[in-house]
């Protein structure tokens, strides 16, 4: 098995890894409940966002010089209104909250603690930032949804094993081309959150 290494980086200094990062997005997102046919295009606007908020995090996994993972997180304040307009509906202050955008590793390298250690430094991220709340949200797709695998297993019980807990009620919308159509749509969003604490307490899974 190979020894994943991994780095955090922040705002400008992610923008060297645009190609890198837009690869294993259009990749990992590729699959199952994304769909997404991504672009260049649409990873260079996504991507702006981060490497213009010198407070937003890319953690980066390697195996030896090549990266095969990567997570993101950025103040909210620095996301587009629709985002921040969820939250504001639930009486929350974009000020105090982390958003982690997304967490992708090839699959080949999935199953030995990747997933984990990237809500670890995030997490860490958060408080040093010194947010009240992190904060994600993850498509919703039907149980018959025709491209489900049947081997598919949802990622709830690993949110949940992190801390996070479903925000009922607080759905959104984020818009991607999936697979196959010819227009973007719009996709409806589960929000997650979690209580930001010290991490002294040793509080984070
Ligand atoms: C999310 C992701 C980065 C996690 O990486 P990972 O290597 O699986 O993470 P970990 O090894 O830390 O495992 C975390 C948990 O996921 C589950 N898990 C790991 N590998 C799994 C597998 N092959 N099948 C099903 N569940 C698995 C386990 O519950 C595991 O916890 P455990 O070790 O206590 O049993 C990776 O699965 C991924 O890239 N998925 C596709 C993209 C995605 O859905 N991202 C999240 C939303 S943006």
């Amino acid at each position: 098995m190979a020894t994943l290494t991994f780095e955090n980086i922040h705002g400008s200094a992610a923008e060297p890894y645009l190609s890198d990062l837009a690869r294993l997005r259009i990749r990992v997102f590729h699959d199952f409940p994304y769909l997404y046919e991504g672009s260049l295009a649409y990873e260079e606007h996504y991507l702006q966002t981060y490497f213009n908020a010198p407070e937003s995090l890319v953690v980066l996994a390697r195996d030896g010089e090549r990266i095969v993972g990567a997570s993101t997180a950025i103040p909210l304040h620095y996301e587009e209104e629709s985002l921040i307009a969820a939250f504001r509906s639930k009486g929350m202050d974009a000020m105090d909250v982390m958003y982690f955008g997304e967490s992708i590793l090839l699959s080949e390298y999935r199953g030995q603690g990747a997933g984990k250690e990237f809500f670890k430094r995030r997490l860490q991220h958060a408080e040093e930032q010194g947010k009240k709340w992190a904060a994600f949200c993850a498509v919703l797709r039907s149980d018959d949804h025709p491209l489900r695998p049947s081997h598919y297993q949802p990622l709830d019980p690993f949110w949940q094993s992190q801390g996070f807990a479903k925000a009922e009620g607080m759905i959104g919308s984020l818009r991607w081309l999936d697979l196959g159509e010819k227009d973007e749509t719009l996709k409806p969003m589960q929000f997650w959150l979690k209580e930001v604490k010290s991490l002294e307490g040793g509080d984070h899974a």
